[in-house]
Order: C-alpha cells, then sequence, then structure tokens
C-alpha cells in the first residue's frame, strides 16, 4: 500500500518535472522570441562590433590538382558570437543553461569564401541548429565542401610544403560593425590528407581587408599540406637513377674498341630517350610556370651527364680508327698519362724497327754462278726467284699484318684504361647529383607566405 503510494507520488512528480522541463524551454522560446528580430545585428543598439570567434574543428583534403591549381575540401568550422537578446537567467526557468534552436531563427554571421570555385553546404540551411547559452553566447558548426583555389610553388618538388588557404571575408559589414578573432584549432580536431599529401597542420589566421575605404574582416584557414613523395621517388628517381648508371656502365664498359664502340653509342641514345619519357610524365603533373621543379633539374643534370659520356665515347670512337689507320703506336706521353706499361711486344718492335731483312739472294750468291754455268738450270732458277718473290711478298704482308695487330691492340689498352677512369668519374657523379637531390628531403619547412590568395 505504501510502496504504492509511493511509486505513484514519485512517477507523478516525474511527470510534473518532464512537463515543467519541456514548459520551461518552451518558455525560454516563447520569452525570448516573442521580442527578438533577426535581421537586428547583435550589439547595432551600442554602436560596437560583434565579435566572431572562430575556428576549424575538421578538415579533410579531397584532392589537389596540380595542374589546375586547385584543391578540395570537406570542412567544419565553428564560429562563436554574442547575441545580448538571446540571454536569460536560468534560475527563472528550471536551471536550464542552453538551448538548441534551428539557426533559421537568429541571426547569422554572413562570410563567404572568396577563393573559392565551388561551395556547397552539408546540409540544407533548415537543418543546421545552433546552441545557445544562457548569457547569450551563440555556437553554429558548419560542415562544407570548399574547392578553392590554390597558388603551389613547385620549387621543391617532390619534397614540397604548400600552404594552401580557404579565405572567408565579410561581403559589407565592416570591422566596427563586425569583427573577427581567429582561435586556433582544438587539440582533438580531426586534420587528414589523401594518399599523395599529408595535412600536417592548420593555422587560422584573421586579417582586414580595405574595400571602398573601409576595412572589412577576412579569415583564412591555412592548410599545410606536406607531399609524400615515396610515390615520386619509386616511379622516377629510381628508374632514372638505375637507367643512367647502367647507360654509364654500358657506354664505357673496356672492351674491344671497334664493333662494341658503336654499340654503346646507341645503348647511350636509348637510355637518354628513356628519361626524356621520364621527365614527360614530370611536366606533365606540374602546373605551367616559368619555374622548374627540382625533381626536373635532378632529370635534366643526369640527361646531361649521360649525353656528355655518349659524347666522350663517340671521340674516342673516332680517336681510335683514325690512329689504327695510321698505324700510329701511342705517344710515350700517352702511355704515361694513362699510367700504362708498353707491352714487350710494342718495345721489341721498336728496337728491331731498324734492322734490314738480310738478302740472301744477291749476284754473288753461288746460285748465280750455277746459273751462268748450266744453262738448264735458269728455267728451274727462274721459277725459284718467283717461288722466293712471293714467299718475300707474303712474309711482308704478315709483318704489316701483325703491326696492324700490335697497333691496335696497344691502342685498345689505352682506350680501355680511358674508358676505367671515366666510368668512375661518371658513376661517382651519378651518385653526387643523386645525393644532392635526396638532400632537399630534410629541408626546412618554409615559413607561410604572407599572401596566399
Ligand atoms: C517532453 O514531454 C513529453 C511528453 O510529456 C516527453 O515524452 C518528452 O520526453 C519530454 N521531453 C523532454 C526533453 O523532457
Ligand atoms: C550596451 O552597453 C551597456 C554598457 O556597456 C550595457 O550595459 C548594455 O547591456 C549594452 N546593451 C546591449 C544591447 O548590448
Ligand atoms: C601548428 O601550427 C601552429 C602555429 O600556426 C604551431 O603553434 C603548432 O606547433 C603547429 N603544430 C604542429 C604539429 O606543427
Ligand atoms: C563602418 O561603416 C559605418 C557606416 O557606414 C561608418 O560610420 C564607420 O566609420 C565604418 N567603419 C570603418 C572601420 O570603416
Amino acid at each position: 500500500m505504501r510502496i504504492s503510494l509511493i511509486v505513484i507520488t514519485l512517477s507523478l512528480l516525474c511527470i510534473i518535472g518532464t512537463v515543467i522541463g519541456n514548459g520551461s524551454t518552451k518558455q525560454i522560446l516563447d520569452n525570448i522570441f516573442k521580442s527578438y528580430d533577426k535581421r537586428i545585428r547583435p550589439h547595432s543598439e551600442n554602436n560596437t562590433a560583434v565579435i566572431i570567434r572562430m575556428s576549424i574543428v575538421l578538415a579533410i583534403l579531397i584532392e589537389l590538382r596540380e595542374n589546375q591549381q586547385v584543391a578540395a575540401y570537406v570542412i567544419s568550422h565553428t564560429q562563436r558570437w554574442n547575441d545580448p537578446h538571446l540571454a536569460w537567467n536560468p534560475v527563472d526557468y528550471n536551471n536550464i543553461r542552453e538551448i538548441i534552436v534551428p539557426q533559421s531563427m537568429i541571426w547569422l554571421p554572413k562570410l563567404f569564401v572568396y577563393n573559392s570555385m565551388d561551395t556547397k553546404e552539408m546540409l540544407s540551411d533548415d537543418r543546421y541548429d545552433v546552441r545557445i547559452n544562457y548569457n547569450g553566447d551563440v555556437k553554429i558548426n558548419m560542415p562544407q565542401f570548399v574547392t578553392c583555389i590554390c597558388r603551389l610553388s613547385i620549387e621543391q618538388f617532390p619534397f614540397d610544403t604548400q600552404f594552401c588557404a580557404v579565405a572567408l571575408a565579410s561581403p559589407l559589414l565592416n570591422t566596427s560593425e563586425m569583427d573577427v578573432v581567429a582561435s586556433p584549432p582544438p587539440k582533438d580536431s580531426y586534420f587528414a590528407g589523401n594518399a599523395e599529401w599529408e595535412l600536417i597542420n592548420v593555422t587560422v589566421r584573421d586579417m582586414r581587408f580595405l574595400e571602398e575605404g573601409e576595412y572589412r574582416a577576412e579569415v583564412h584557414y591555412i592548410f599545410h599540406l606536406q607531399r609524400r613523395p615515396i610515390f615520386y621517388l619509386t616511379v622516377i628517381v629510381a628508374p632514372t637513377f638505375l637507367i643512367s648508371a647502367l647507360s654509364i656502365l654500358g657506354i664505357f664498359s673496356p672492351g674491344a674498341n671497334d664493333g662494341p664502340r658503336n654499340e654503346k653509342v646507341s645503348l647511350g641514345l636509348g637510355s637518354l630517350l628513356a628519361m626524356t619519357v621520364l621527365l614527360g610524365i614530370v611536366a606533365g603533373a606540374m602546373p605551367k610556370s616559368n619555374s622548374i621543379p627540382l625533381l626536373g633539374y635532378y632529370i635534366l643534370i643526369v640527361i646531361l651527364l649521360c649525353a656528355v659520356a655518349v659524347g666522350i665515347s663517340m671521340a674516342f670512337l673516332g680517336l681510335s680508327r683514325k690512329f689504327i689507320e695510321k698505324g700510329q703506336m701511342p705517344s710515350h706521353i700517352a702511355y704515361r698519362l694513362m699510367m700504362v706499361q708498353p707491352s714487350a711486344l710494342s718495345c721489341r718492335r721498336r728496337i728491331g724497327q731498324g734492322r734490314e731483312s738480310k738478302d740472301f739472294y744477291n749476284d754473288h750468291s753461288p746460285v748465280f754462278i750455277l746459273r751462268v754455268k748450266i744453262p738448264d738450270l735458269s728455267l728451274i732458277h727462274e721459277q725459284l726467284m718467283e717461288l722466293v718473290e712471293t714467299q718475300r711478298m707474303f712474309r711482308r704482308r704478315l709483318e704489316k699484318e701483325q703491326i696492324k695487330h700490335l697497333v691496335e691492340m696497344e691502342w685498345s689498352r689505352i682506350f680501355s684504361r680511358f674508358d676505367y677512369v671515366f666510368l668512375t668519374v661518371f658513376q661517382v657523379l651519378n651518385l653526387i647529383v643523386l645525393m644532392l637531390f635526396l638532400r632537399f628531403a630534410w629541408s626546412p619547412t618554409p615559413a607561410i607566405r604572407e599572401h596566399l590568395v
């Protein structure tokens, strides 16, 4: 009996409480909005500015089209201001300290994104709510999809950091009517990049701009976008380095110096072509501006390196052909310069050069005397002489061939030493260029530019 009475009393109290609670919110709304006119700017009676505190709580980069210099984001930013007409005393209304009403019921600051190509609200106007505190503080959170112009500076590509701004401005009210104060994003706000870009930080900046002799408020949300360079390192830098290293190796691989040298030159030209294609990929990804990105410089320098290597290889080809045709032995200077010992064979040739081959078949030889005495032998002698002559010619040709071969051998030794030297020099240069390029990955992020939009 008693218990049921208590239960009834409690539930009655509950119902009354609910009715009062419901009634209180309704009462607040009734009382406030009875005299509220949303067309009137807060603080306009006192001729003071309404201060809008702005911050950003969410930013997701959707895409950054480098060719068009356009970035698209989903952002959610908060605006807080004070509207004295919306204040109440919580004691009078069952201690209710805040209420939520549709945004269409109250005055709202008007700001527009002025560097946008396209802005879309995530919700229709009548579906946004505002939170009103009993002291008249109003908070609104506005998710938006914005596509903004972003001027990229591509000098450091692919190790670049870009600063892209979403710039909001007051279209009509000047700073003595409405002013903005930027608050840094709260600790727990959510920022995300995409596959290529990392969104490392967002700065909120308030500014003024002059229009028609009066100052107006302006807010910039500046996104610090850092590129993830791994794609370009694997797709362009690594192949460029490998192609250049291999073609330098091919161009200067020591070997025989006539036939294969032709192939070396065509190998070099082929790799130049491959690198030009890679340069084309880089150019396609970049906006057409008059500054060359870092990666472009790298590929250009490597192309230059390969071109010089091909040139040197061609010069060697020409020189070695000329020397061998002339049958000219390398000079002592050439030997000393290349630190090659002249081969033993060539030394012997140098010594033997002055020696005349002894002629056994002159007039005083026994054969001549015999020929005179026995005429029949004359015929045999003629044939024998012919045979001797042929043999002598053959021997001379053989000797000539031998000398030619010797010359070729010697030049080939000299040029293969040349090849070793240039192979080392060019591979080291190639490596140095790569190191210099990669060093930029650790360069400090630049400061935010003053004029972003
Ligand atoms: C308002 O009252 C209705 C009916 O009494 C109840 O269902 C509802 O939960 C109440 N709402 C609040 C916020 O108290
Ligand atoms: C105007 O300013 C006075 C004094 O600063 C203040 O008491 C009053 O509440 C203000 N009125 C409005 C409507 O802001
Ligand atoms: C973000 O930028 C602000 C200044 O704009 C700086 O104080 C803060 O340390 C930065 N945060 C990070 C993680 O870099
Ligand atoms: C803002 O506009 C009002 C009305 O035109 C004017 O009196 C005031 O001087 C302006 N303030 C600024 C800072 O330009």
